[in-house]
């Protein structure tokens, strides 16, 4: 399945298929005014005119036929009427290129953007709380869709393309704690060893925290960073956790979605990654070391240091 993306892609795809003489059946992604900011870079939008103009040119080409719509709006949609007017507005298209192109739509992909337990920095309650859980979203879009189930001359496929929603919970980050220090703020700063080059979903993340051992009822607002040369290398700003030491582990979790996708080594290799079942613990990718940093590095010839060039001085 392939879904268009620009007219661009649509011209490719109908060279293509006319040059290995097989017709192709492709989709085309629709963007639409659904939430702020749009995700318009993706695909034909819808009020402009761009989608159905785009179902035309499927449909005038001869090595083209059109097998469904897809718009993903964004990631981490917790409002559920996003979704609701989502699919009422692919099925509008779908309607209009079924009706005046002929279309016959296989499919109708809603995508991806299923909201996580994580918490946003914006939220005041816990995601948990605040996320909808996978029927409400179900029903949601299942309700619109059925509704309009006669309006198709064969009732469509219906795509999900789920992504942090079903990983994000997959994942915990163990980290240790390096130091402990008092910062002109008043607040307790935590130094640990993972940063945001482990973490980039700090930056809109409230992650749950939680320490490694049985802890009193004391417990303090503090300031997690991670071991990076800067300051924006902040894990949580304002954190209640029990009293804490150097030596502490710190777990961070429901860390699988865009972490250690989006992770780098900026000053430390990145750590060994485990996979926990039950009681067994096994390793599926070990710490990388800074000889894998170099691995891939061509140093020229001439900027060696003269007792590490190949070639022997004559
Ligand atoms: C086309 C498409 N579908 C699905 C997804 C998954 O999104 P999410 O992880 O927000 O569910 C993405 C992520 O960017 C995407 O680009």
């Amino acid at each position: 399945m392939v879904n268009l993306d620009s007219f661009d892609e649509l011209e490719l795809a109908g060279a293509v298929a006319k040059e290995i003489g097989r017709p192709a059946q492709v989709g085309i992604r629709v963007n639409m005014r659904l939430n702020y900011p749009a995700w318009d870079k993706f695909g034909f939008n819808l009020e402009e005119g761009q989608a159905l103009e785009a179902c035309r040119r499927i449909a005038a080409n001869p090595f083209l036929s059109l097998a469904g719509l897809h718009c993903h709006a964004g990631t981490y949609i917790i409002d559920l009427s996003i979704y609701r007017k989502l699919i009422e507005n692919l099925i509008g298209l779908a309607v209009k290129a079924q009706g005046t192109l002929g279309a016959e739509l296989r499919y109708l992909d809603v995508g991806g953007g299923y909201g996580s337990l994580n918490t946003l920095h914006t939220q005041l309650m816990p995601g948990e709380t605040t996320c909808p859980t996978p029927d409400q979203y179900a029903a949601t879009i299942c309700e619109v869709l059925n509704s309009r189930i006669t309006d198709f001359k064969n009732p469509p496929l219906l795509l999900l393309e789920p992504g942090r929603s079903v990983v994000d919970e997959c994942m915990v980050l163990l980290s240790t704690v390096v130091s402990v220090k008092n910062q002109s703020s008043g607040r307790k700063g935590i130094i640990i060893d993972a940063g945001v080059n482990l973490l980039p979903t700090a930056f809109y993340y409230k992650h749950d925290l939680a320490t490694d051992r049985e802890v009193s009822n004391v417990s303090e607002q503090v300031d997690i960073y991670g071991p990076l040369c800067m300051q924006i290398d902040l894990i949580r700003k304002g954190a209640t956790i029990p009293y804490t030491q150097a030596g502490d582990v710190i777990t961070i979790r429901n860390v699988g979605a865009y972490n250690f996708s989006q992770s780098m080594q900026f000053i430390q290799p990145r750590p060994a990654v485990v996979l926990i079942d039950g009681a067994q613990v096994q390793e599926v990718r070990r710490a990388e070391t800074y000889d894998d940093l170099k691995r891939l590095e061509i140093v020229p010839e001439r900027l060696r240091s003269p007792w590490n060039r190949k070639e022997k001085a004559s």
